[in-house]
């Protein structure tokens, strides 16, 4: 078994290389909610992708009349993490699979669906299990802040029913499997995160130092551990918090790592640490919810 879906992997690899579209947007994010005396959320992600596709950096952008902060996909028009004046908050990662469909919708709208719309998060998700189907292999969280409600949506495993879950308060780790799945790098991240969110106790959060010293980890899995979904060379490549493979589409790897705090006030703090052109960048953008 396991010999047969490597050597469907090798002939797949070279379409996975091939269509950017494919091997897309893969996110780890590890977050804490509505369990620190700080923040109701506190999020911290990195967002892993092919270094020559066109991104727009940080900043506030207006959908359909919708005042959105985050970072913006500029091939798809989409995000993978954002959030709103009012504080409604939504984060995505693609699910590994072998088989993605080229023609799929593409998943970076799911996020700026939410925050266009005025639906709680359950709300929401039950309307989109509706067209969940048309997309490719994702995990999506959409949060609202004032109404402290958090859920998870994915579409897989497919042919399933879609997966509706009310996040419950605590630490959670998403990459890209289902949510809390044991994946080594998945697990390494939540008990760094753990550790230092001990560390600080009941004080404010360094972001900088977290980020740097959480998510620039380029410690890779045992291959043993790995999931075995695909090529092992690839998934080893791909097993660490901070990714960077060399391919024949060019680099690809993490070229944003961004932290969200919110405070129980309301005052939200917007950190990217941004890959342009070579040289990395960092903003912070504060802003409090209406
Ligand atoms: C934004 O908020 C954070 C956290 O409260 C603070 O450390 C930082 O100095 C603020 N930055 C700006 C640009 O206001």
């Amino acid at each position: 078994m396991h010999a047969r879906t490597r050597r469907n992997c090798i002939i797949f690899l070279p379409n996975l290389l091939v269509s950017s579209h494919s091997l897309g947007t893969m996110c780890i994010g590890a977050f804490i909610w509505q369990a620190h005396p700080l923040y109701p959320l506190l999020l911290i992600q990195n967002r892993d992708e092919y270094r020559n596709r066109p991104t727009k950096a940080l900043a506030w952008w207006d959908v359909d009349g919708v005042e959105i902060l985050g970072g913006r996909d500029e091939v798809g028009g989409g995000t993978w993490l954002a959030c709103t004046r009012q504080g409604r908050v939504a984060f995505l990662t693609n699910v590994l699979e072998l088989h993605p469909h080229p023609d799929a919708k593409t998943r970076g709208d799911l996020p700026l669906l939410f925050l266009e719309s005025t639906k709680s998060p359950m709300e929401f998700a039950h309307e989109l299990a509706a067209d969940a189907h048309r997309y490719n292999g994702f995990n999506l969280i959409v949060a609202d802040i004032p109404s402290k409600s958090m859920v998870y949506i994915s579409n897989r495993p497919m042919g399933e029913p879609v997966s509706i879950q009310q996040v419950s308060p605590g630490l959670h780790v998403l990459s890209n499997a289902k949510l809390d799945s044991p994946w080594p790098k998945a697990q390494r991240l939540g008990k760094g995160f753990k550790q230092m969110l001990n560390q600080y106790g009941k004080t404010q959060v360094m972001v900088k130092e977290m980020v740097e010293k959480l998510m620039k980890d380029k410690v890779k899995a045992d291959k043993s551990k790995l999931p075995g979904i695909c090529d092992l060379d690839w998934e080893f490549s791909l097993s660490s918090v901070f990714v960077e493979v060399d391919t024949p589409l060019g680099m690809y790897g993490t070229r944003s790592t961004a932290a969200l705090a919110i405070r129980a006030g309301g005052q939200v703090s917007f950190y990217e640490n941004c890959l342009e052109e070579g040289v990395w960048f960092e903003r912070t953008i504060n802003y409090t919810i209406n």
